[in-house]
């Protein structure tokens, strides 16, 4: 991702690394953005209280899951149309892929029944659900930080990994997605590394293979790194 960004005000979680503007938007889209952005956005409630997800959706959810970083938002869309009874929120700060997002439901509103958004960091998402409240997360293709100085930028770290143990229920999936080889093995490094997750994988069609239920990304279809994507699940540990 370029590297034009603004200080993030929150002190609380630090500055996001990533872009939260790119062109214009088109009429169209922007459209679907004041339309939608309004009943789907997810206000968070001020600290220490936190969010029972679950109530977020009209629809009747019977557990939440989380996308970080959803992009334009194929992978949601999908998984919110084949998994009805779960309730999906997204977090995703780039206005451009929240409008691919929300123009999509424009065209048919429908979908927005188990969808949520947060037009920000996931860091503070996180922070503000309850715990044990998500039964399954999604972190697909996130920024890779390739130069050894960014690579404290990469979301895949210990306080997030920290965040996401706390906010998972025992048992809940955690799926990662890279084609970057060195964030590849920086991820297998945290992962392990934390004492919550373990690694579900028995053969190597486990983590070559995209999961079954899970269409192509934009990033993906865009091999913008070229090498072999990797699919990682983990389970959160019975606490
Ligand atoms: C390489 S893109 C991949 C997008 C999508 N998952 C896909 O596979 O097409 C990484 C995405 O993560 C988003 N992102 C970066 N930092 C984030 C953060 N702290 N919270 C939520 N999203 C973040 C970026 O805006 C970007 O859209």
């Amino acid at each position: 991702m370029p590297d034009e960004k603004g200080p993030d005000e929150r002190a609380d979680v630090g500055r996001l690394y990533g872009r939260r503007l790119g062109r214009p938007l088109r009429a169209g889209r922007q459209s679907a953005v004041d339309s939608w952005l309004p009943r789907l956005g997810v206000t968070l409630p001020p600290a220490p209280a936190t969010l029972d997800p679950v109530a977020l959706f009209e629809a009747p959810v019977t557990e939440a899951w989380l996308e970080v970083g959803f992009g334009a938002g194929e992978h949601l869309l999908a998984q919110a149309a084949a998994h009805p009874h779960a309730g999906l929120i997204g977090c995703e700060p780039f206005i451009n892929g929240m409008a691919a997002l929300l123009s999509e439901i424009d065209h048919v509103p429908a979908r927005a029944a188990n969808i949520r958004v947060l037009m920000d960091d996931a860091r503070l998402l996180l922070a503000g659900l309850k715990d044990a409240s998500i039964a399954k997360a999604f972190v697909l293709f996130p920024d890779p930080w390739p130069k050894a100085r960014h690579h404290k930028r990469r979301f895949v770290a210990k306080a997030n990994l920290d965040q996401l143990a706390r906010v998972l229920q025992d048992g809940a999936e955690l799926r990662l997605a890279t084609d970057d080889p060195g964030y590849l093995r920086w991820m297998l490094v945290e992962m392990t590394d934390h004492p919550a997750f373990r690694w579900t994988a028995r053969r190597p069609a486990d983590w070559r293979q995209r999961p079954a239920d899970s269409p192509k990304t934009r990033y993906e279809n865009k091999g913008l790194a070229g090498a072999a994507p990797a699919f990682m699940t983990w389970r959160r540990q019975p606490r």
